[in-house]
């Protein structure tokens, strides 16, 4: 079980550091979440960055108005200067205590602060470390980003080095698609409706399919992703983090653990994957990528079969396919219930079986497919129930945006623990270990032949849900 709290309190932040804030992901990310909170009216608090660059406040400051102004159409101009108003520079080598002395300076009278670590993996312990000694963390929480690690033994390496100095509270892992408005929905949907639950089990589910579907290329991150490959850099984290939600029981209380223990207790019933039931492929292309190995065998497509030993589970297998170049943006997952038998309607064919579809993207939304007389034929065809969620156009929370303000606010439901990140390591370890070979596929196809066959005799892979055109 997670260490429960004890020295530090979930409670608001009054100062938020940010280590590598001249990163590209500051640039992307970081100033479009903060401006949007700004604008929302949900910062209010001073902003350190720190970095090694030789910047001062005012070049920090240019620096994240143009990051803006890249990211956001027609910024306010108010809420703009607002926000780079609360930002001030700290410059620093992070090996060296005299920049942790500079960070608590400039933190103030702050007594609840935030750090969130915008750097390389590599240097989380270091950072953390220069935190502690300086005596900065016992009120504190640290927000890092994945990977998490590259391997069960690497994670559990990590942790223990942040452990020395950190209790597990007080870390806020993101991982960025449980800030997705859709990924929440799907829980509301699982539970905000009783008529699920009976049918969600082994009695009624033949089997789930989740695909996480990019139709461009690596682009310009080719050294980044080619350590990595799909099965570590989505399947491991965002795809598991979604089958959790699917596969869950329903959480008890509302505290923050409630839905994260349902999510473990579900990881822990799931098998350590087969390699025997994992496809690898890699797109024609991927080595001339600047960045990528020469001969690398990364892969940019992988689909593997997941087993769940639970009662509700058991027997359903879980699919899950993700990689660069497919035909189509698409992340979404199904649950794709058993056939109806063969009856005496449409011409002796037995109806496809139904299915329910959460959409995370384009356009989220859910539809459970049904079926229905053809008009004036003897036959079947397809009546689907679609809902779009909910949303504020415009206004929805983007997954940095929330969970920042999580982190600030002392709201840690949406990030993961440890014990989970290890679960989903330990099922995805044989995989890591035994690989087999990266098939090539074409790029704008639905990767090699052979993750047909992984589904073949069980299912077909659907063909992703997208919004009409
Ligand atoms: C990131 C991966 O975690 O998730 C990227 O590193 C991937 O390779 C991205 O493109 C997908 O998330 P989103 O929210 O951009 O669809």
């Amino acid at each position: 079980m997670p260490k429960r709290t004890k020295g530090h309190r979930d409670r608001a932040a009054d100062v938020l550091a940010i280590f590598g804030i001249s990163g590209d992901l500051a640039k992307k990310m970081t100033f479009r979440a903060l401006y949007r909170m700004e604008k929302s009216g949900m910062l209010g608090i001073p902003i350190v960055g720190v970095a090694l660059d030789e910047w001062d406040d005012e070049a920090l400051r240019k620096h994240a108005r143009e990051a803006v102004e890249a990211t956001v159409k027609d910024p306010d101009a108010g809420a703009l200067e607002a926000m780079l108003a609360r930002l001030t520079y700290v410059q620093g080598d992070y090996g060296d205590d005299a920049t942790f002395a500079r960070v608590r300076d400039a933190l103030g009278d702050a007594k609840q602060p935030v750090f969130y670590l915008e750097i390389p993996p590599s240097l989380f312990a270091t950072v953390v470390k220069g935190l502690g000694k300086a005596g900065l963390v016992e009120h504190a929480h640290v927000v890092i980003e994945k990977p998490f690690g590259h391997d069960l033994e690497s994670a559990r390496e990590l942790n223990d080095e942040l452990r020395g100095v950190l209790e597990e509270g007080q870390i806020l892992r993101i991982d960025h698609y449980l800030g997705k408005e859709p990924v929440m929905d799907i829980t509301y949907m699982r539970f905000a409706n009783s008529l699920l639950e009976p049918v969600w089990n082994r009695n009624f589910v033949s089997h789930v399919q989740m695909t996480i579907a990019e139709d461009f290329g690596v682009d310009d991150r080719g050294r980044f992703y080619d350590a990595v490959g799909a099965m570590r850099d989505v399947i491991q984290n965002h795809a598991l983090q979604v089958l959790g939600l699917i596969g869950m029981e329903p959480p008890s209380g509302n505290d923050p653990d409630s839905i994260r223990d349902k999510k473990l207790e579900f990881f822990r019933a799931m098998r350590a994957a087969d390699p025997k039931r994992y496809v690898r492929g890699q797109y024609e292309g991927f080595l001339d990528v600047a960045g990528v190995k020469q001969g690398s065998t990364t892969e940019t497509f992988a689909a593997v079969e997941l087993e769940v030993d639970n009662w509700r589970w058991s027997g359903v297998p879980f699919f899950i396919r993700a990689g660069k170049c497919l035909p189509a943006k698409s992340s979404e997952v199904t649950a794709v219930f058993r056939r109806p038998p063969l009856l005496g309607i449409g011409h002796g064919k037995t109806p496809e079986p139904n299915k329910l579809t959460f959409r995370i993207e384009p356009e989220p939304g859910s539809r459970m497919r049904m079926f229905q007389k053809k008009a004036t034929a003897e036959d079947f065809e397809p009546a689907d129930l679609e809902v779009l969620f909910e949303h504020e156009p415009g206004s929805d929370p983007e997954p940095y945006e929330r969970l920042l303000g999580d982190a600030l606010n002392g709201v840690h439901t949406l990030f993961t623990r440890q014990d989970a990140i290890e679960e989903t390591w330990r099922v995805v370890q044989p995989l890591l270990d035994d690989p087999g070979e990266a098939l090539p596929y074409q790029p704008g196809t639905w990767g090699p032949a052979a993750a047909n066959e992984l589904v073949k005799g069980i299912t077909n892979w659907s063909d992703p849900w997208l919004p009409e055109s």
